[in-house]
């Protein structure tokens, strides 16, 4: 089975081909992203309308990306699987159509994915793992603890209550006047700065509930920022530090927490797992302290590669053929969703 997937829900173009045998186990034949970083960098962050008209000038190109790395056609794809949500309607609606209209003329079964439940089944095509296992998703857009307990069996235990993990990256980077994405260049300034000078708050921290918070840190930071213009270097990357201690402290505490309700949960699961997907996973101190967490209560730590943590269309592909021949096919009817809980 051969499934061809397309993503387009926030600001990567992307498109894949997958292949999964009769017992289960998955290649990757293509995986094509095209970021779009570069188009919104000037505005600090993700624009919906320059998003949408640069999947419509890409996609076309991108699949037959795809296919030629695959040494396939059109012909040789037996199903297709488009992202139907949650994401940016501009962009769920051209790569949901196309998908459709694919599937359309090549008489071939459709799958409309759910984009977090391509995050969440990656690490059957990397690792093979069994359900259930935890999954802890970060990246710019979504904030989730997710109990995958089966193929379309999930269930979220905690989601952030206001910014995501990436965006409060994004927002704090901004702040301090560094560029966009903001992730990987406060990871930088952190690497240099002392994370002792300041302290920053740890939202949620201690409480029973799963749920996540980090406006209330940025909003420090920026109160933070205020009383200490005009900032210099040693100042920005000692906020980095504080802000990033912070960040790491706060998973530790919900990330333990979800780890002893998977427990209870699970208690005859031999060989629990948490799995890390969202750019935000790309950031090794926060690796770390996953890793150090897992180590410490029994659970296997998992990480896939990060070009299938980030948002790519092998995940959604991936998605299309687990669910094929087991789940019937989608309407073609199916509408796109910006919001769509798992
Ligand atoms: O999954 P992703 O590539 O895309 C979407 O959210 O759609 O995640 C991007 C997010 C951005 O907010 C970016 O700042 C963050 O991941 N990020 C990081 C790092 N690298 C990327 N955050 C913290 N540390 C990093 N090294
Ligand atoms: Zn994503």
């Amino acid at each position: 089975m051969r499934v061809l997937g397309i993503e387009t829900s926030c600001d990567e173009t992307a498109a894949a081909i997958v292949e999964r045998d009769d017992q289960g186990n998955g290649r990757i034949l293509s995986n094509v992203v095209l970021s779009q970083i570069d188009d919104h960098a000037p505005y600090g962050g993700v624009v919906p309308e320059i998003a949408a008209r640069a999947h419509v000038e890409v996609l076309d190109r991108l699949i037959g990306q795809a296919l030629h790395e695959a040494q396939m056609t059109l012909d040789d794809v037996d199903a297709v699987a488009a992202t139907a949500g949650p994401g940016l309607i501009g962009g769920l609606i051209v790569g949901l159509m196309t998908g459709k209209a694919i599937a359309m003329a090549g008489q071939k079964p459709f799958y409309a994915i759910n984009h977090l439940e391509g995050h969440a089944l990656t690490p059957r095509l990397t690792d093979r793992i069994d359900f259930p296992y935890l999954l802890l998703l970060v990246s710019g857009g979504h904030t989730q603890m997710v109990l995958v307990k089966g193929l379309g069996d999930y269930e979220r235990l905690g989601t952030t209550i206001d910014d995501a993990l990436g965006e409060a990256f994004d927002k704090t980077a901004k702040l301090l006047g560094l560029p966009y994405p903001g992730g990987p260049e406060v990871e930088k300034a952190a690497l240099l700065g002392d994370p002792d000078r300041f302290t920053l708050p740890r939202p949620l921290k201690g409480e029973e509930r799963l749920d996540f918070s980090f406006s209330g840190l940025k909003t420090a930071v920026r109160q933070l920022a205020t009383t200490l213009e005009p900032l210099s270097q040693t100042d920005v990357n000692d906020i980095c530090a504080a802000f990033q201690t912070a960040v790491a402290d706060t998973l530790d505490d919900r990330v333990s927490r979800s780890l002893m309700r998977f427990r209870q949960s699970f208690p005859n699961v031999e060989d629990p797992a948490l799995v890390v997907a969202g750019g935000v996973a790309a950031n090794n101190v926060l690796r770390g302290c996953l890793q150090d967490l897992c180590s410490a209560n029994g659970f296997r730590f998992i990480a896939p590669p990060m070009a299938l943590c980030t948002d790519n269309a092998a995940m959604i592909a991936w998605a299309g053929a687990e669910r094929a021949n087991r789940t019937p096919p989608d309407s073609l009817d199916v509408a796109p969703r910006s919001r769509w809980p798992l």
